[in-house]
């Protein structure tokens, strides 16, 4: 699978990288990865059977049985459909705190190194340009102010009818931008060779056409 190209987007919380990932997916008929949704699951998993977020051994070995799939638009954790219950910052927050163990990244290697199929895949995360796929093609370091974020993130949840609070918002983004790139495993960071894509005076279609333009360019 070495010649499927893969267009790795890492950056911090509500910077637009799923958003952006996956139009730019569309745009170019290929896949896309929402490698966040599978810490969240994991998370979402453990609360669901008592496993501590601390206890390594044994989420590295839940990661290693749970059954995700991503279909469309939704997304199966053992056969049950996961709704907007994966998307608080609440899931976000228990998603970070699993991500920082070292046997659970590994266990989830494999399960993201799958979706690199033809004709191409576009990855959006942490650590997509620097360890899961760092022969990517087009690595993009995406970043907004953390106020900008904030505002995002309340937007969306607004938006979904599910309550939200600005300062709580921009408290949690910082802490969960602390958490990432402070701990010892693949740290949230501008991988050697990504470049920087700062979208806190770009709409969602300016970050779109960018990646794109900078895709062209390297093709
Ligand atoms: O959408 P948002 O950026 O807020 O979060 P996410 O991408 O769904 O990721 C949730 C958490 O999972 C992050 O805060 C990271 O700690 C962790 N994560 C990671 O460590 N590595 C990845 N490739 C993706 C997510
Ligand atoms: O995946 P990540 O957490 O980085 O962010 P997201 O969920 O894709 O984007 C967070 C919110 O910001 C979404 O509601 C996007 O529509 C919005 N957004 C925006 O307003 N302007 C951008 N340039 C990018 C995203």
């Amino acid at each position: 699978t070495q010649a499927v190209p893969v267009i790795a987007i890492d950056g911090p919380s509500a910077s637009g990288k799923g958003t952006v990932a996956q139009r730019v997916a569309t745009a170019l008929g290929m896949h896309y990865l929402d490698s966040g949704a599978l810490y969240r699951l994991l998370g979402l998993a453990a609360q669901k059977r008592g496993i501590a977020l601390e206890a390594e051994d044994k989420l590295a070995e839940l990661a290693g049985q749970v059954d995700i799939r991503f279909e469309g638009e939704g997304i199966w954790l053992d056969g049950v459909k996961v709704g907007d219950e994966l998307r608080t910052e609440e899931a976000g927050a228990a998603a970070s705190r699993i991500a920082a163990l070292p046997k659970v990244r590994a266990a989830l290697l494999d399960k993201q190194r799958a979706f690199r199929r033809a004709p191409g895949l576009v990855a959006d995360g942490r650590d997509m340009a620097s360890v899961v796929f760092p022969d990517s093609v087009l690595k993009i370091f995406l970043t907004a102010s953390a106020e900008a974020r904030a505002e995002r993130r309340y937007k969306q949840l607004k938006e979904k009818g599910m309550s939200a609070n600005i300062a709580a918002l921009l408290q949690d983004i910082r802490a969960r931008d602390e958490r990432d790139t402070q701990r010892s495993v693949a740290p949230l960071q501008q991988a050697q060779g990504a470049s920087l894509l700062d979208t806190t005076p770009l709409n969602i279609e300016q970050a779109v056409q960018e990646v794109l333009s900078r895709y062209r360019a390297v093709k």
